[in-house]
Formats: C-alpha cells, structure tokens, sequence
C-alpha cells in the first residue's frame, strides 16, 4: 500500500501513520523526524533547517525531496510506505509525481485527511509540549504552524481530490476510531478497485 497523510499539526498524522505502517506492513516514513534527526546529529542538513523548524517555517523543498526520494524508492520494494509530512505543498507534490511516473508501481494510491479543527489540534500540542516539551509546541509557533498548513499544504486537497484519492476521516475521535474509520475506508477503497 502507498498512502499520503494530510492534516494539520497535532492531527494525528504520525500517531496514525504508525498504527497504519504496522497494520498494512509498509514503511512509515515521517519528514519531520527525518528532519529532527538531522538537527540532533548536528549534520550540515541540520544546522541548514534548524531555524526554519524552530520557527515552524517549512524547510526549503529541494532540502526534504533530497532526503525523502531514497528512502521513498527503498520502502518500494518493502511492503510500501505512508508518508507523514511529505508532500506538502504543491510544488513537493507535483515532483513526487513527475518522479513516480517514471518508476512503475510507486505513485500514491490513496490520501488520508484527518479532519481536526484548531481548537483541538492547540489542545493537543499544548499537552504534548508539557509532556515532551517539543521545541516548536508553543502557543506563538503553533499559530504559525497552522497559518502556514492553511496558506501552503492545505491546498494540497483538492490538488490530490483532483485525482480522485482523497479520503475524509473525522480525526477528533478517539485515536482508536480514528484508526478503524481509516481502515475500513481504505479496504473498501480496495475492495472497490479489484
Ligand atoms: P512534523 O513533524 O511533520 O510536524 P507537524 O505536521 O506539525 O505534525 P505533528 O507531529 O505536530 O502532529 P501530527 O499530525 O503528526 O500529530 P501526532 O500524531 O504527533 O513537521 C515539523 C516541521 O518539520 C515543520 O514545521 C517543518 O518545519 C518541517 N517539515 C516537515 N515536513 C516538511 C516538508 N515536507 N516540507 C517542508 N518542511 C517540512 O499527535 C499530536 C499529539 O496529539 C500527540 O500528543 C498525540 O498523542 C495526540 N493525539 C493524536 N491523535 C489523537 C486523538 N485522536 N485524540 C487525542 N489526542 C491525539
């Protein structure tokens, strides 16, 4: 299987994308860990994006296509992936897209969107901060975090709804709804494409 999520910070991307990668036996492939890791080895890659994250400003795209192409193709030949966090915008996409046209059997088959309003995602974040204390949980940052989802990635829906893979799921249940709502969509999907 080869899934997309997208959703606002704190939606429950990579809580699902987890549940998903196990469940369907693909890789789960996050760009912001990817990210993060990067920061935490103090690579050259890292201390480039470390302020955009920090600020909760979207890295340049050629820096995340860099580091998600390979592991993109490897998690092909393995069971397949579901990407959290990449593509987001619609320049990301549309050379995800011109790529996998030229490599046979790696183009997306479906985008899950969690559909979370501010409110909760703030909520969320806020707890996480206290628990974990992410740098970029802050009241100012997740502001801008949303603000930046709304102007760039969102767009990115009807972009990939143009080409009839969007699925809709109610993403302020229980993690365990969520995941079985996502579940049951996507096997009917299938079932629908046999
Ligand atoms: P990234 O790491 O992708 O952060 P994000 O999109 O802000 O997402 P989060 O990890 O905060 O939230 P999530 O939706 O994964 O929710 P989660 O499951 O963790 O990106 C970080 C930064 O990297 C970006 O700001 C940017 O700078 C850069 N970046 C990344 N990708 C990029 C790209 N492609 N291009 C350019 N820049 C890029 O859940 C959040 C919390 O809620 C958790 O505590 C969880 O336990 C809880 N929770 C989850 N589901 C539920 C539920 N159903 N009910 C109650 N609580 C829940």
């Amino acid at each position: 299987m080869r899934l997309l999520m997208v959703a606002p910070p704190g939606a429950g991307k990579g809580t699902q994308a987890a549940r998903l990668a196990s469940h369907y036996g693909m890789a789960h492939l996050s760009s912001g860990e990817l990210l993060r890791e990067e920061v935490a080895a103090g690579s050259e890659i890292g201390r480039d994006v470390a302020a955009y994250l920090e600020r909760g400003d979207l890295v340049p795209d050629e820096v995340v296509i860099e580091i998600l192409t390979k592991p993109v193709l490897d998690a092909v030949e393995h069971g397949g992936y579901v990407l959290d966090g990449f593509p987001r915008t619609l320049r990301q996409a549309e050379e995800a897209h011109r790529v996998a046209k030229q490599v046979e059997g790696i183009e997306l088959q479906a985008v899950v969107h969690l559909a979370v309003g501010h409110d909760e995602v703030r909520r969320r974040l806020l707890a996480r901060a206290r628990r974990e204390g992410r740098s970029d949980d802050t009241g100012t940052t997740i502001a801008h975090r949303l603000e930046v989802f709304d102007a760039q990635t969102r767009p990115l829906l009807a972009y990939y709804a143009g080409r009839g893979l969007v699925v809709d799921i109610d993403g302020e249940q229980p993690v365990e709804k969520v995941f079985a709502d996502i579940v049951d969509a996507l096997d009917s999907l299938r079932a629908g494409r046999r």
